[in-house]
């Protein structure tokens, strides 16, 4: 069975990951010119937020 998890990374996107590898990063700062990936702009931005770790049931 496929594992499916969100990973919320420290002051960074949310990671869809799949199996453990990272699926898709989506940004969660409102920064990126990639929406709604994460294109790195997070980082120029200065965007500050918690880790989180969200199970998600497939
Ligand atoms: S979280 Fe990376 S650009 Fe928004």
């Amino acid at each position: 069975m496929t594992k499916v998890e969100i990973q919320v990374a420290e002051n960074g996107p949310n990671l869809v990951m799949v199996d453990g590898k990272v699926a898709a990063a989506l940004c969660r700062c409102g920064h990126s010119s990639k929406k709604p990936y994460c294109d790195g702009a997070h980082r120029a931005a200065g965007f500050k937020a918690d880790v989180a770790n969200i199970p998600v049931v497939s």
